[in-house]
């Protein structure tokens, strides 16, 4: 019997697990597996990630490539793009990117791709999890039907679950292992064999009755998200109405030590979750006729922010008698969140795109990212890539404006401000005795 077949490889640490998509989540969890002992292959289609990850060496930051060189010493992992190889795996995690089309629809183009390839060289015995954030239903209605087309049968021949990736990039405290794991199978079987795989690699283990619980549930925390940033970007735009310090605002109203949780504005929402996700959930609710205002609105708020700090930058200009046309802005930090090389839709872009359109002279400095590139298609400044600029006295002196879009660790503020003659803030970087012992002038959100 599949389920008990499946739960002895798994108790035994035999069962081989093939993870595809090598990226922020899947190389963390493969490696999990792999140091708990599971004979492990990683299937990734870029052969740059499949070399290197072959010589040991990690291209995530939370994955220390020493992590990467045991599991590679051990012998029971290696990275491939030979998709035959998914015929030795036991299980097959599927974590591959789910973007938006231009029309803002699910790109489902990597799930059915890793479907396909699954379908190819599945055989009997097998148990399939998707990972990767997808609207309810996607488990059940693309892949169960994908392998019962090929004469496979659930519960029979092969099991299939959903279990949300929910993984924080760049946070020390929460990653893989103590991070509490949702589990949804398509049948009763499917959910009872994958809860105990992750069972062997994670603290928590949370088993929902359906895929699509599971599926809801990571779209539900990720729309969460998005609405409360929403609503600290209006609130921060209200408190500058009436003339009061956002921040402070926030940090009291944190700490009421119920019913609240604290959000902060900042120059818009970025990665490749907050931003995509709740698009996910508006798509599938308007194929059943309703019509998610929250998510809209939410979208709306945050996506406006990269032009509310343009405009904060121009005003701040202004009162120096000085223009944005002609101006020398630089951005620290444009990665979209702290300590981390993720450009994903971050903010820090739009930001740029839009002092370049109009007229700045835009650099940045950003440890984490060498080199910073433009979507064309949604350019509308003049779309030529940036280059991270060492932050010397002499660049912060020389800029007329400086914006923190992210407020990476390593930069000392108290010379950012001490040098600088315009600031705008949108991360709060600036304590308040940096901000005291300043001559320049600091605009926060
Ligand atoms: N990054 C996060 O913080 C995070 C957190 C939770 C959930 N997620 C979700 O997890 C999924 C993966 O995100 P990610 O951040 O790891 O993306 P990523 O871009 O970092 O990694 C995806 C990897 O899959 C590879 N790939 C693409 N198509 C493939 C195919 N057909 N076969 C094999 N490999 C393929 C890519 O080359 C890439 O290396 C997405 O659905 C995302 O929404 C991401």
């Amino acid at each position: 019997m599949i389920k008990n077949d499946l739960k002895s490889l798994i108790t035994d640490k035999n069962a081989c697990v093939g993870v595809i998509g090598l990226g922020y989540v899947g190389l963390p969890l493969i490696v999990e597996f792999s140091l708990e002992g599971f004979p492990t292959i990683g299937f990734e289609v870029d052969g740059t990630k499949v070399e290197s990850i072959n010589k040991g060496r990690s291209h995530i930051v939370d994955v220390p490539s020493s992590d990467v060189e045991k599991c590679i010493a051990g012998g029971k992992f290696e990275a491939t793009s030979d998709f035959s190889k998914l015929s030795k795996c036991d299980v097959v995690i599927i974590c591959v990117p789910t973007p938006l089309r231009k029309t803002k629809d699910p790109d489902m183009s990597f799930i059915l791709a890793s479907g396909g390839e699954i379908k190819k060289y599945m055989r009997k015995g097998q148990l399939v999890i998707l990972e990767s954030t997808t609207y309810p239903g996607t488990t059940d209605e693309i892949l169960q039907p994908m392998f019962e087309k090929a004469g496979f049968k659930l519960d029979v021949d092969f099991l299939l679950a959903f279990s949300p990736e929910r993984v924080d990039p760049g946070n020390p405290e929460f990653q893989t292992h103590n991070i509490p794991k949702v589990v949804g199978g398509v049948s009763k079987d499917s959910g009872e064999v994958a809860s105990e795989l992750y069972s062997t690699i994670v603290d928590e283990v949370h088993l929902v009755s359906s895929a699509r619980v599971a599926e809801a549930c990571k779209l539900w925390e990720n729309t969460f998200r998005a609405i409360n940033i929403g609503m600290a970007n209006e609130m921060a735009k209200v408190c500058s109405a009436l003339g009061i310090d956002s921040w402070e605002v926030v940090r009291a109203a944190a700490t009421k030590p119920f019913g609240f949780m604290a959000f902060y504005p900042g120059p818009g929402i970025g990665g490749h979750c907050i931003p995509l996700d709740p698009h996910y959930l508006s798509w599938k609710a308007r194929q059943h006729g309703f019509d998610s205002q929250f998510i809209t609105l939410a979208e709306q708020i945050n996506s406006g922010m990269p032009k509310y700090v343009a405009a904060l930058v121009r005003d701040a200009l202004n009162e120096n008698e000085k223009s944005v046309k002609g101006s020398k802005i630089l951005i620290l930090g444009v990665a979209y969140k702290k300590d981390i090389d993720d450009m994903r839709e971050s903010p820090a872009l739009s930001v740029i795109d839009l002092l370049r359109s109009r007229g700045a002279e835009v650099v940045y400095h950003d440890d984490f990212v060498e080199e910073v590139t433009f979507d064309h298609a949604y350019t509308i400044g003049d779309g030529e890539p940036l280059y991270n600029q060492e932050l010397t006295d002499e660049l912060l002196s020389s800029a007329d404006c400086v914006v923190i879009c992210t407020e990476h660790s390593g930069v000392d503020y108290s010379r950012v401000c001490e040098l600088s003659s315009v600031i705008v803030d949108t991360r709060n970087a600036l304590n308040e005795d940096i901000r005291n012992g300043s001559k320049a002038k600091i605009v926060r959100l």
